[in-house]
Parts: C-alpha cells; sequence; structure tokens
C-alpha cells in the first residue's frame, strides 16, 4: 500500500513538472510568435515605404535631369511633401496593427483613392502598352484607414502591371471595377497578364512568397510581402481578398467589405 502510494505521489509530481514545462514553452511560443510577428510587420513597412520611395525618386531623377523646369522641380517638392506624410502615416497604421490596435477608420470615397493612387504611382501606364479603365460610381464608399487601403490598391495594380510585362505579349488592360449593394462593396482589380499557375494559386498570400526574379524585375518586384500586405490590411477590416486565375488567362482579385464595414 504503501509503496502504491508513494508512487502515486511520484507521478503527480511528475506530472506537475510536466505542466510547469508546458506553461514555459507555451510563454516561450507566445514571445516568439509576437517577434516573428514584429519581424513580418518590420518587412511590410519596409516593401510598402519602397512602394513610396519609388515615384518620389522617380520625379527627383526627373526635376534633377531638367535643371531650367522651375514648374517640374516645384511638382517633385510637393510630391516629396505628400509621401512623406503617407510614409508617416503608413509606419504608424503597421504598428498599430501589429500590436492588433484599430486605427481610426473614416468613410472613403473608392473612386478618390483609385484616382489618388494613380496620381501618387507617377507612372505612365500607357508607356508600357498598358490601358487603365477605372469603372467606379463616385458614391461608393468604405469605411477604412485611407493610406492602408490606398496602399492595398497600390500593390494590387502594381501586381497587374507586373503580370502584363511579365506576360511580354502585346497591349495589356488594368480593369478596376466596384459593385456595391445593399450587403457588401465588391473591388475588382481585373489585368488580362500571365495569370497564376495552379501550382502557386494556394501559396500567393503567404508572406515571402514570390514568383519573380528580382533581377528581372526594374521595379524590385519579388519580395512576396504585396499580397500578405493587403491580406492584412482587408482583414483587419473585417473584409476578404480573394484571386481568382487560370495561367495565362490573367487575374482578378477581388476584395470584399461588409457595406458600413
Ligand atoms: N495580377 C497577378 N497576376 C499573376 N500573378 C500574380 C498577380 N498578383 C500576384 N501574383 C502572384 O502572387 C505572387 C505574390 O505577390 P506579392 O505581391 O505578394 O509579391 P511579389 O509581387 O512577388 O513581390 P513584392 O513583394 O514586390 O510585391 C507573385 O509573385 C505572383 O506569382
Ligand atoms: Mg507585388
Amino acid at each position: 500500500m504503501a509503496v502504491l502510494l508513494e508512487k502515486r505521489r511520484s507521478m503527480h509530481i511528475q506530472l506537475e513538472e510536466q505542466h510547469r514545462r508546458n506553461d514555459q514553452l507555451a510563454s516561450q511560443l507566445e514571445k516568439l510568435q509576437s517577434l516573428a510577428n514584429l519581424g513580418l510587420v518590420s518587412a511590410m513597412i519596409a516593401h510598402e515605404m519602397n512602394n513610396i520611395l519609388t515615384p518620389i525618386g522617380n520625379y527627383a531623377k526627373l526635376a534633377l535631369s531638367h535643371p531650367d523646369d522651375a514648374p517640374l522641380a516645384k511638382k517633385a517638392l510637393s510630391k516629396a511633401a505628400a509621401n512623406c506624410s503617407r510614409a508617416g502615416k503608413i509606419l504608424e497604421s503597421m504598428l498599430a496593427m501589429a500590436g492588433a490596435k484599430r486605427m481610426d477608420a473614416e468613410k472613403h470615397a473608392v473612386k478618390d483613392m483609385v484616382d489618388e493612387v494613380f496620381v501618387l504611382l507617377a507612372r505612365d501606364f500607357t508607356k508600357d502598352r498598358i490601358t487603365v479603365n477605372i469603372d467606379i460610381a463616385e458614391d461608393v464608399a468604405v469605411l477604412c484607414e485611407k493610406i492602408s487601403f490606398q496602399q492595398v490598391l497600390m500593390n494590387l495594380i502594381l501586381n497587374a502591371r507586373e503580370a502584363i510585362l511579365e506576360k511580354n505579349a502585346g497591349p495589356g488592360t488594368i480593369d478596376i471595377r466596384v459593385h456595391a449593394d445593399a450587403g457588401s462593396v465588391r473591388i475588382k482589380v481585373q489585368d488580362n497578364g500571365c495569370g497564376i499557375a495552379p501550382e502557386h494559386h494556394d501559396r500567393i498570400f503567404e508572406p515571402f512568397f514570390t514568383s519573380k526574379n528580382s533581377k528581372l524585375h526594374a521595379s524590385n518586384a519579388g519580395g512576396g510581402l504585396g499580397l500578405a500586405f493587403c491580406k492584412r490590411v482587408v482583414e483587419s477590416l473585417d473584409g476578404c481578398l480573394y484571386a481568382k486565375s487560370a495561367k495565362g488567362q490573367g487575374a482578378t482579385f477581388e476584395i470584399v467589405l461588409n457595406a458600413g464595414n
């Protein structure tokens, strides 16, 4: 009997020790997860900074190569000033997201946000033989933190452009359309580029997944962070982001938000 009691006592001690170790491991795992999350958010911030800095650099170079063009110099400076405050906002909103905080959201017209993204990109799509069709009713608005949402649109548009250039055959088209009804707002960015290979389809939203070789892309594309960033922002608005594509037949990315999200 005494032996049995002793065995039971020692099993209890072992069990308690196991519990203590489990708790320790769980708290270590939590710390590691929040560090990994912070690392990912930092990489995403760097990615969006690059998206913002590229047009500033392009404008600055253009202004420097035309030293006598005062209006151009003024435009380059105003682009730099506007984009610097965007960069600050991005930092703020990404860090808030890392801490699972919600940024202050306001209603913003989708059409105005899309139009502004093209101004910010300061890129002549027609030079790449790409036609952009924007078909968005003026009165459709979504509740969002404007700068982050515009970075989402910018990433989808840049990906569409890169997919068209990747296909490298004939002129391309990017269609941006919005469908709104009582229940939802659906924003579609569709291109007729290279499409998504079936074997890549399930991986495109994974952080650091890319099918691009950055050496082949002048724009430095190929970090594999654009869509991961987009998904995170859209999900922070309780929305969804989907992709539809067949290889060689272009791709459609769709953001679905609840009406009055
Ligand atoms: N419009 C598109 N057409 C075809 N494939 C696409 C499209 N958009 C994204 N993809 C695929 O999804 C992958 C991930 O896209 P994502 O934007 O996350 O990274 P990336 O564009 O490769 O690099 P970056 O970090 O510079 O954005 C791409 O590498 C590409 O394979
Ligand atoms: Mg991208």
